[in-house]
This record gives C-alpha cells, structure tokens and sequence, in this order.
C-alpha cells in the first residue's frame, strides 16, 4: 500500500464526512450521562446516521484480517478500555471515563473522530489524564505540515504524555483515511522528530493518541476486539482526521461542538 494524495474533489469529499463524524458526536453528547448503557448510546448514533445523516457507519461489520466482524456502530472504551470496546448492557456511572469514536461514511468518504466524556466528577487523576491526552493529540496535530515528518507528530505526543507521567500505548496508531477506513501511512504516537515520511499537501490521516495512567501494556479480550490496559489502569484517548496543507493543517473532523484546542504556551 503507498500514501495517497488526495484530489480537490476527494477533500471537499473528506471535509463533508469529517463534518458529519463530528456533528454525530455532538449529537450524542447529550446522551452521554450517569445510568445510559453504551449499547443505548450505539443504537441512537446507528438511528442518527442512517436516517437523519444518510451515513453509514463504517465499523458495523467490520472485518480487517484476522478479526470477527465488529457488531457495532460505534466503539465505547470506559475507564481501564483502551479502545474498540463494544457497546452493551453495562450503565454508565457516575466517576466513569468514556471514549466514543465514531466513523461515518458519506458519498464513499470516510470521517473518523472520537472524544471523551467525565461521567459525574471522576477523579483528579482521571480528569488530568483525559486532559493531558488531549493536549497531546493537540501537540501532534500542529507538528502537521508540509515538509515535517510523521515522527515530529510522534515526538510531539510522547515527550508531552510521558513528560507528565503516563505512557503511550504502542499497538496502535493513527491511519490515512479516504476512500478506504484505514489506509496507510501508520501515524505513530510516538517517535523521533526528523524521522518517519515527510508530509506532503493533500495527505489524510488521522492523530489517535491512546494514554495509560500506568504502564503502556495492552490486553486483548476473548470478544476479540476489547483492549484493555495490562495493569487496569485508566486509559483515554482522543482523535481527529486531518488534511496536511503546505503551511499546516486543516482539521476535517469539527462542527459547531467540537472542543477548542487547548491553549498551548510553547
Ligand atoms: N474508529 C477506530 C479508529 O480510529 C477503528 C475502530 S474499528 C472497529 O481507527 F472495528 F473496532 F470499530
Ligand atoms: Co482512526
Ligand atoms: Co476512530
């Protein structure tokens, strides 16, 4: 597989999509509350995409080599769930963190955004742990731009996330996206400022961090999609698709909801 570079058409098409992913989570973020059960969660965003939205969601029966289908719309990873959990019975409770991430397709397009949501008031820890991801994913998105490299990105997050004492996870990373879901380049969360392929205008990819509170080791459950920390300690994450211009970068994944990016003084 080679790094694509999109067309006008495919990035006017990417920004619709990207729009709509976002718009999607602003939607659901009421929804988002002490006593609802992911599996409700998932059925109002599947209900949302395809009749208000006319997208499909692209994780639904989603079948990458070596995998089961995924039988949701959208993944929920609460608390020690480092990502792909899958919607179902358990209710939400106060203190909870949640990620939902969510990806629509429109006009054969894809959009791919999660955030996070505090249930009541978690901890302190918790509560720094989803901020200090989101910073990170921040921190990634402005090393973006033509002429750096996919390890500035990666850099970026590491020296930012470890600098305050949690750990990257390594097992996944952020993709190119477009026509197809997941599309190379890998965009790593972690790296060396200098190394890795050079941004090139009109690259799509998305910036995924995932954050442990404690150390970096994963676990895969039996469902065959759930990962878990090793040690069960708090994880979160936060993602964007982003369009690379020859100055920066356009973020495709934002809509009338979508948090501010965080002020960053260096
Ligand atoms: N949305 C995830 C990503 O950011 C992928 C989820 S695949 C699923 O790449 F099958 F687990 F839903
Ligand atoms: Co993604
Ligand atoms: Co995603």
């Amino acid at each position: 597989m080679s790094v694509t570079l999109k067309t006008e058409e495919d990035i006017a098409g990417m920004r619709v999509a990207g729009r709509l992913a976002s718009e999607l989570l602003d939607f659901l973020t009421p929804l988002i509350v002490t006593g609802v059960t992911t599996r409700e969660i998932d059925s109002a965003a599947h209900d949302y995409m395809v009749n208000v939205q006319k997208t499909t969601p692209a994780t639904l029966n989603y079948a990458p080599p070596g995998h089961t289908p995924y039988p949701a719309s959208l993944c929920t990873s609460v608390n020690h769930v480092v990502c792909h959990g899958i919607p179902g019975e358990k209710k939400l409770k106060d203190g909870d963190i949640i990620n939902v991430d969510v990806t629509v397709i429109k006009d054969g397009y894809h959009g791919d955004s999660s955030r996070m949501f505090c249930i009541g008031k978690p901890s302190i820890q918790a509560r720094r742990l989803v901020e200090i991801t989101y910073e990170a994913m921040w921190r990634g998105i402005r090393a973006v731009r033509a002429g750096a490299h996919l390890g500035d990105i990666g850099s970026a997050i590491q020296r930012f996330a470890e600098g305050h004492g949690f750990s990257v996870v390594r097992e996944f990373c952020g993709h190119g996206i477009g026509t197809r879901f997941h599309e190379d380049p890998q965009v790593l969360h972690y790296g060396r400022p200098g190394t890795g392929l050079k941004l090139q205008a009109g690259m799509i990819f998305t910036v995924e961090p995932m954050m442990n509170a404690g150390r970096a080791a994963i676990r895969s459950l039996a469902d065959g999609w759930t990962i878990v920390t090793a040690d069960h300690s708090l994880s979160a994450q936060w993602e964007h698709t982003v369009l690379v211009t020859e100055t920066g970068y356009e973020v495709l994944t934002q809509s009338a909801g979508t948090p501010p990016p965080p002020p960053i003084s260096d």
